[in-house]
């Protein structure tokens, strides 16, 4: 996969032999570096063409995940193909930094704005800006919260993909069959749950999604949860850190498992993943789920999280094709900037508190380690060496 070599030695470090090893930072390197750009001044960077047609402004939350990274360079290079110039931005996942960089895009003249917001709602001020510049602005992947000026919103269906994440947790647990049929599995089985970061908008969603699937079980007694946290305040991961996650696990074990053993966890997203994995190994538990590792879940087939996943050290993780979803961010915009309107295909959904934004929701496919090469590698988005190393080339 393209765009990943910037994580690719940090990813390389999480993917150690022993779990034990990458206590460190998730993905990648959480550093200060973060804050970055690989936007050059439109008069340097874009010829003729660029500079009629302008400049557009991708902000993006983080580089400490990789798929933010490849979010960011797929929707620069569908941009710069048509000819525009592309001010990306990256925000090292602090929220003064990204308000900044979307103030500078509008006064530096962006057209159009494509903002992946680290709060959700935080931006009101910038996106005021914006309109009264006749900036159109684009959510991408997260919606942008109270305020009017958000034009549209490119996603996934956030609901179905926490409900495919608690899916995965009851695949693995053995009470569903991977066709969604009732499994033989009875319980009682232990679990835990986590959640995202409270100020991302999709947090409530896959939490809502998940919860919502586990609840029935939870009623009837074949899922007990022996620390009691189910609401998702009790159990959100601030900034969807993997130290964060790492530290509540081992919390939760010391606090709830004294005697009983853990036997699932909800994670919504594959570096709390990790962090969840290194403090059950931690606490001598696998090294791989036939040796007593919990059924752990994840999102984003993040390379290092496949590799586990083919390794039998996490059970699953959603693949969301960001491909896809850059592809349209890039049509969308080129239908803002043509004077037209583009297509939604939810208008219901995603009230962000002012209004409903028009969406364009994308599907999400449940990564098991018997699919790995039909979703990830047949389609492209990882080698088959990749997934053997567990590190992006
Ligand atoms: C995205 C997920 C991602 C998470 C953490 C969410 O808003 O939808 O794909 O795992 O942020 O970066």
């Amino acid at each position: 996969m393209k765009g990943k070599k910037l994580i690719a030695v940090a990813a390389g470090a999480v993917m150690a032999f022993t779990l034990a090893a990458c206590s460190g930072s998730g993905a990648g390197d959480d550093s200060s570096a973060d804050a970055t750009t690989s936007a050059a001044p439109a008069e340097s960077n874009g010829g003729d063409a660029a500079m009629e047609k302008g400049t557009i402004g991708v902000a993006m939350p983080t580089q400490t995940s990789e798929r933010w990274i490849a979010d960011g360079d797929a929707v620069k290079a569908g941009l710069e193909a048509e000819g525009y110039t592309v001010d990306l931005q990256f925000a090292g996942d602090d929220i003064p930094t990204q308000s900044q960089q979307i103030d500078s895009m509008i006064t530096n003249g962006s057209q159009l704005l494509i903002v992946a917001a680290i709060d959700g709602t935080a931006l009101s001020g910038q996106l005021e800006a914006a309109a009264a510049a006749g900036i159109p602005v684009i959510a991408y992947d997260r919606l942008i919260r109270d305020s009017a000026n958000v034009d549209y919103y490119v996603t996934f269906d956030n609901y179905k993909v926490g409900v495919q994440q608690a899916t995965s947790l009851l695949v693995g647990l053995g009470v569903l069959n991977a066709d969604g049929s009732e499994g033989d599995a009875e319980g009682p089985f232990n679990i835990e749950l986590f959640a995202g970061s409270l100020d991302d908008n999709n947090a409530h969603f896959f939490y809502s999604g998940a919860i919502d699937t586990l609840q029935p079980y939870i009623d009837s007694g074949v899922l007990v949860v022996p620390s009691g946290q189910t609401d998702i305040e009790q159990v959100a991961t601030l900034r969807w850190a993997q130290e964060t996650a790492q530290k509540r696990m081992e919390d939760l074990l010391t606090s709830s498992y004294s005697s009983e053993k853990v036997q699932g966890v909800l994670s919504p997203y594959d570096g709390i993943s990790r962090g969840i994995l290194t403090a059950l190994s931690n606490a001598g538990y696998g090294p791989t789920i036939a040796d007593g590792m919990p059924v752990v879940t994840g999102q984003d087939a993040e390379i290092a999280s496949v590799k586990l996943i083919n390794d039998d050290v996490q059970y699953a993780t959603i693949f969301k094709d960001t491909r896809k979803l850059a592809a349209q961010a890039v049509a969308a915009s080129l239908e803002f900037l043509a004077g037209a309107t583009p297509e939604a295909n939810d208008t219901t959904t995603y009230d962000n508190g002012v209004k409903v934004v028009p969406s364009y929701l994308l599907d999400s496919d449940i990564v098991y380690k018997d699919n790995i090469t039909s979703l990830l590698v047949d389609s492209g988005y990882w080698t088959a060496d990749e997934v053997a190393s567990g590190v992006a080339e």
